[in-house]
């Protein structure tokens, strides 16, 4: 092909298709979310509308697996009462944050149920699964097979308690139900029984060569993909570590009576994995989209029609294996779709020096902030995208928060907004003045923002988003400092003349500002246009020193952000701790454990015959007490709160199957349940009336 024909086909802009991961329809979004996935998502896809590529952008929620039928469990309601509330709570937040999905699907849709049969019908059909009957975990009580969250235990490789039957959220392993050790029912609580069922596997151990090369060096049937320089590290690392750690089969289907049904014969009762039907959403939506809109969903999708648009999916870093590994393996198996050019996913969010939780409530939820701080949208996406976990994780406080706002979109950004417009009011009546010669000062201030556009487009392209919102805080900065070094409102006095040109300057870079605010805060841009009566002002016109001829009429100025004050820092902190376990003098719960655990203990209350000091010990007592089945020694560490006078003939709470142990030479049988208050104060559990011996009941 001659030189010149080549250069310009690659000049033609890539298209993409942009999702973000499909959110459980199981609970509201917090702001780790939103920080991680969401935002970023659609600051990308901004850049790419702005910069003319043809872009769909796909969400939805996922509104399968057992996140939401244990919700519903938990809650008491359906599982589909469970996805149409949160499906609609979820909705509403992200319009109300205006984050421009061109669409938000939900994979309970029978658009959806049918695509991903279709999908799983084909595997099948080609032979890609290989169907085993294997012995499974049964809870014989609730008559169900227990995969995934459906089962608890300890993880076979970082030993810690409460690992799923799919993962251990610890240390990142991917388990199956049988590697866990002491296994329970999720259900009931109950260790389960082994059960023959037959299940669709994905031999997954037999991608690993193929995997590698594409994940490595992008490269893919001997054909450059992608550029893998432009992966996350964390990405490339997590998925090698895995395939280096070996991949195993992996079930593709499961025994429950919620998700999209296994579309053979002699399935009934069995539905796909949700992890197989999830990112299916992803075409599903596309599908509805396209038909909603007179496209065609394969030229977004398909080999054949999408030919080198780009797939790119935004999300968690405990999303890493789903997307970049099990997904592109399905994808590739079925031959006719495209496979993922990148996967940028997102570190973790933490708020307040914890980890978001939500069964401690230690979170701030998307809708609740939309709901207190309408007018406070933008100063959010500021914030979130400044603190973005792009590459570690990092935390969320109400403390930065105010600052950020204060000192650099309120001072810095505000700031030099409004003193550009009001003095134009003041001196021109709102037109821009014409310019008179540029100083050196101009000269490379004008220059610093020619540089702006490519700059954000360098890191736009690299996914260093959190960089690029810097470079557009940067043009304010410019702008700020240009005005406090020339000091327009002084020099009127002296030479007027040299103002025109000074505020000539300033408003070029207040037009410059407005584009590249187009892509990270939307609602500013949009006012900020409006009072420079310049609303359409595009990418391609983006680092021009002329974007505001002299003789244009602007428009009112307003104050663009508000100080955040004190009194909203505290109280939203104090709402944080009111909820939170941690921060009370207290500790936080431990794990639960099941009533098997519970009922191992032998409780009772016993009477404390005689009591003496231990020598040389100053906070021990050796203690005689009569169970009601015995009489024995039990050694407690009460000395400092209790004379042996105060407590002989006392009823008391003892566990008595407690190992016995040698404390000071002296076999302690047992204990003493105490309480301890805030201040370290030690109380018994004790009868109040002399009510004898005897085992406790629950
Ligand atoms: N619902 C999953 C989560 O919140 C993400 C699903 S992404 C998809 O972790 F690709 F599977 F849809
Ligand atoms: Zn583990």
């Amino acid at each position: 092909m001659p030189k010149l024909l080549l250069s310009l086909l690659s000049m033609k802009k890539a298209s993409y298709t942009v999702t973000a991961a499909l959110p459980y329809a199981n609970g509201p979004l917090h702001l780790g979310h939103v920080a991680g996935v969401y935002l970023p998502a659609d600051i990308f896809v901004r850049f790419l509308r702005m910069n003319e590529h043809d872009v769909v952008f796909i969400c939805g929620s996922d509104e399968h697996g057992a996140a939401i039928t244990l919700r519903a469990k938990k809650d008491g309601l359906t599982p589909k009462d469970i996805v149409d509330k949160y499906h609609g709570i979820i909705k509403g937040a992200f319009e109300k944050f205006d984050i421009s999905f061109d669409i938000f699907h939900r994979t309970s849709s029978e658009l959806h149920h049918e695509t991903s049969s279709d999908f799983f019908k084909k595997l099948h059909d080609q032979g890609k699964f290989i169907e085993e009957t294997s012995e499974q975990y049964y809870d014989e009580e609730y008559q169900q097979f227990l995969a995934d969250r459906y089962i608890t235990g300890d993880c076979p490789k970082c030993q810690s308690t409460g690992a799923y039957g799919d993962q251990c959220e610890k240390c990142g392993s991917d388990l199956s139900p049988t590697d866990l050790i002491n296994p329970k029912s999720t259900l009931s609580g109950k260790t389960p029984v082994l059960r023959s069922t037959s299940h669709w596997y994905l031999p997954m151990d037999q991608h690993e060569t193929w995997l590698k090369k594409w994940i490595q060096n992008g490269i893919l049937d001997g054909v450059q993909q992608h550029d893998p320089k432009l992966w996350r590290n964390q990405v490339i690392g997590q998925c090698m570590s895995w395939i280096n750690g070996g991949l195993r089969p992996r079930a593709m289907t499961r025994d429950l009576d919620w998700g999209v049904k296994v579309p053979l014969p002699n399935a009934d009762g069995k539905v796909l994995y949700v992890w197989l039907d999830a990112p299916i959403g992803y075409i599903s939506a596309t599908k509805q989209w396209a038909l909603d809109n007179g496209k065609d969903w394969r030229n977004y999708w398909t080999k054949a029609e999408a030919g080198d648009r780009k797939l790119v999916h935004f999300i968690g870093k405990d999303n890493i294996v789903f997307h970049a590994i099990i997904f592109p393996i399905l994808l590739k198996d079925h031959g006719d779709f495209i496979l993922p050019d990148n996967v940028p996913a997102y570190e973790f969010l933490n708020l307040e020096g914890d980890k978001f939780s939500t069964s401690r409530n230690w979170a701030v939820w998307l809708h609740e902030y939309l709901e207190a701080y309408p007018d406070k949208i933008d100063e959010l996406k500021y914030v979130l995208s400044a603190i973005a976990p792009e590459s570690k994780d990092s935390e969320f406080t109400w403390k930065e928060f105010q600052t950020r706002v204060n000192s650099e979109l309120a001072d810095i950004y505000g700031n030099f907004v409004n003193r550009t417009l009001v003095l134009t009011h003041k001196y021109y009546e709102g037109i821009v003045p014409s310019p008179l010669a540029f100083s050196a000062e101009d000269q490379a201030v004008f220059e610093a923002i020619e540089q702006a556009p490519r700059r954000i487009s360098e890191l736009m392209y690299a996914y260093k988003i959190r960089e690029a919102q810097t470079e557009m805080m940067q043009i304010a900065r410019i702008g700020n400092k240009y005005l406090a070094d020339q000091e327009p409102w002084k020099v009127n006095k002296t030479d007027p003349e040299r103002v025109q040109t000074i505020l000539y300057v300033a408003l070029q870079i207040t037009a410059n500002l407005q584009i590249a605010t187009q892509i990270f805060l939307p609602a500013t841009a949009q006012k900020l246009g409006k009072m420079l009566n310049a609303e359409n002002l595009s990418w391609s016109s983006f680092g021009s020193s002329t974007l505001l001829a002299a003789g244009h009429q602007i428009g009112e100025a307003h104050i663009l952000f508000t100080k955040i004050e004190d009194e909203l820092v505290q109280s939203e902190v104090e709402k944080l701790q009111a909820s939170n376990q941690l921060k009370s003098p207290y500790p936080a719960m431990k794990d639960l454990i099941n009533f098997d655990d519970f009922s191992k203990m032998d409780l009772r209350m016993g009477k404390i015959l005689s009591a003496e000091k231990v020598e040389k010990a100053d906070k021990l007592l050796k203690l005689q007490v009569h169970t009601g089945i015995d009489e024995r020694t039990i050694v407690s560490g009460i000395a400092a709160h209790y004379s042996p006078e105060e407590i002989i003939g006392k009823t008391v709470l003892v566990l008595l199957n407690l190992a016995p142990r040698k404390i000071r030479g002296i076999e302690s049988q047992g204990m003493i349940l105490m309480a301890e208050n805030a201040e370290g104060a030690l109380s018994f559990l004790a009868s109040e009336k002399d009510f004898g011996e005897g085992p406790t009941v629950a």
